[in-house]
């Protein structure tokens, strides 16, 4: 009797920790912004948003500066997907940082109004959410 309880007890316990994981990765502890949404609202439109204004060189500031905005902020998202408990492992840890040094070396491109190294530099961004949906996007 002692053996069967222990073993439900053992079992309750892991889907307890399983399912405060997979809540974990799709939302935060305290704050409201589901990861779906973040992806959907400020992760994916910034990054088609880079993809497409390097296809042909910016024509002018504004659209430079449009694209600035962009990669600024694509780096702030990396935060917030470190930030409220968000983060489960050193996977999605480790692809939050390749999002952060990528986007910021995309920004810095785009600061010296220099096209191709931006759409080289961009490569690693694009790598980054590869990285975590890999593992982490069901
Ligand atoms: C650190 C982890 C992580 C990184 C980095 C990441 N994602 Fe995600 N992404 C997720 C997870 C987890 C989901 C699934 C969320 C869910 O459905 O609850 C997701 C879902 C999505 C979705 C689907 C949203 C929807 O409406 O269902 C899109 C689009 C997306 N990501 C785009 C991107 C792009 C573009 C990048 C890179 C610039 C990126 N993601 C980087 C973790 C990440």
């Amino acid at each position: 009797m002692k053996r069967v309880l222990c073993a439900v007890m053992v079992v309750g316990l892991m889907s307890a920790l399983s399912l405060g994981v997979s809540a974990q990765i799709k939302k935060g502890k305290t704050r409201v912004l589901t990861t779906k949404q973040m992806m959907a609202g400020l992760v994916k439109p910034n990054c088609a948003g880079i993809g497409e204004g390097l296809k042909t060189p910016p024509a002018n500031d504004q659209a430079w500066a449009d694209l600035a905005t962009k990669a600024a902020l694509l780096n702030e998202s990396s935060f917030t997907m470190m930030d409220d408990g968000r983060c489960p492992d050193a996977d999605w840890a480790n692809a939050s940082k390749a999002l952060r040094d990528g986007s910021a070396a995309v920004l810095a491109k785009i600061e010296a109004k220099d096209a191709a190294g931006a759409q080289e530099a961009f490569k690693a961004v694009t790598g980054s959410c590869a990285a975590c949906h890999k593992v982490h996007k069901k």
